[in-house]
């Protein structure tokens, strides 16, 4: 930690930042978060590791989806930013903008096919935005097939086109002309699309589900389903691109173009926020038609796009699709090791390359592995609030192999801890939580 917080300091910063958040941000949040990381002020970050306030370090093992691809703070993205900001970090939007003219050429060399021209955004869920918008001018058509168990992003239209129950509950009515099918299923979706369908949306690993990897051969299926009824085939691409998934975009493990791509996440260089959305000419033609067919203040902006194309360039650079892929096999024998290893604690486990998860049986369990995993082992992983008991493992694609080694050391030690404890010591620990949850009360 090169920033360290005088010591007469600490509390006092801490106890107004946990005061602050539940006060003024979101209170069940704030309790949760003191519940299960007392006090776990988030404070410096490089590379894999994160800092507390209090100097501890935290190893980076989810990266929020692939955000921290990089780890934090890569020097390549730190300096493109940096000298950007010095010159000129926002866009007046009246002019040609550099970084953004060369993020489009960069990202239509490194997508699959002719995905050629991009609309650059701030966010993944913009990018969808964007995508559903585009799939309705090229094809004039109204409806959206999209997948049950996915999740787009938490705007209306996001929310519509997502198939977590989670974070649909409480928003209805949502948008009309939506239908959802399983993932993987193309009986399904073939039921489901009409000439009335204008976009076919999926990821090509499911991150939402537990990222379920689709059988054999249905990416391609569902493009020639959709050349077959001219459908828009829009990917989202916001957790596996960039390498996570092992091919530098998830469809490339199928050899599959769609007609638009939607990127983030990774795309900022754990740096900046941005999201993409890159389609074909015949997207294109459409949107020539309907100039200005979408626009916002800070899309694209210089000091997003410096981000990205140095993030792109690293990746490229050093290789780090196929260190993705190295890594993720070893990843993905160790996860399903452990369902042999601790067959009471762990059920299952799924994914691709760096892109994984694995489930253990019962929420008590679940509490202990996550209270081992952070207080003990200082590691951090995701659990979904709509699936507690799901565990995402998602370390940086540049991780070391010390770093990989320290990350899947923590997850057996803390399984071994959940399957070496009674339901009595499980039942107690829970106990005691729901006693310290009321007490925050
Ligand atoms: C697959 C997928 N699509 C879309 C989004 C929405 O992106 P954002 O949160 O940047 O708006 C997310 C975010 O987690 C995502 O995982």
């Amino acid at each position: 930690m090169k920033h360290p917080v005088p010591a007469e300091q600490i509390s006092g910063i801490v106890l107004e930042t946990v005061s602050n958040f539940i006060h003024y941000i979101d209170p069940g949040l704030g309790k949760q978060m003191r519940l299960m990381a007392e006090d776990f002020v988030e404070w410096e970050a490089q590379g894999p590791y994160i800092w507390d306030i209090h100097g501890n370090e935290y190893l980076d093992g989810m990266t929020f989806g692939g955000v921290f691809g990089l780890g934090h703070r890569h020097p390549r993205v730190v300096e493109a930013v940096k000298q950007q900001l010095d010159r000129m970090p926002l866009s007046s939007r009246l002019a040609f903008n550099k970084p953004m003219a060369d993020l489009g050429r960069l990202l239509a060399e490194v997508t699959p096919g002719d995905l050629q021209y991009t609309f650059v955004c701030s966010s993944g869920t913009e990018s969808i935005e964007v995508a559903l918008k585009l799939a309705r001018l090229t094809t004039q058509r109204p409806h959206i097939v999209s997948t049950l168990s996915s999740f787009h992003g938490m705007s209306i239209a996001c929310s519509s086109v997502s198939g977590i129950d989670y974070w649909r509950q409480g928003f209805f009515p949502l948008l009309d002309g939506v239908s959802l099918v399983p993932f993987g299923d193309i009986d399904a979706l073939r039921k489901a699309v009409s000439p009335m369908t204008a976009a076919v949306l999926l990821e090509a690993v499911q991150a939402g589900s537990g990222c379920t990897v689709p059988p054999a051969g249905y990416l391609q299926q569902v493009r020639e389903l959709c050349d077959r009824l001219g459908i828009m085939l829009v990917v989202d691409e916001i957790q596996t691109g960039f390498g996570r998934t092992g091919k530098m975009f998830g469809v490339d493990h199928e050899g599959v173009v769609p007609d638009i791509m939607c990127l983030g996440k990774f795309l900022g260089g754990g740096v900046m926020a941005i999201g993409a959305c890159t389609y074909r000419p015949v997207v294109q033609q459409a949107a020539d038609k309907r100039p200005l067919f979408n626009n916002t203040t800070f899309g694209g902006n210089p000091l997003a796009c410096a981000a990205a194309i140095a993030a792109v360039r690293t990746v490229l650079d050093e290789n780090l699709v196929e260190r993705a892929r190295v890594l993720g096999d070893r990843l993905g024998a160790m996860l399903d090791g452990l369902i042999t290893k601790y067959p009471t604690v762990v059920e299952g486990a799924k994914g691709l390359g760096l892109m994984r998860t694995f489930v253990v049986r019962s929420i008590p369990q679940a509490f202990v592995v996550v209270q081992e995993l952070i207080s003990k082992h200082r590691t951090l992983l995701l659990s979904p609030v709509h699936t507690p008991t799901m565990f995402r493992v998602n370390p940086p694609i540049n991780a070391t192999d010390e770093v990989m080694d320290r990350i899947l050391d923590a997850i057996d030690q803390s399984v071994a801890k959940a399957a070496s404890m009674s339901e009595l010591d499980m039942a107690r620990n829970i106990q005691e939580l729901q006693r310290k949850a009321a007490a925050m009360a």
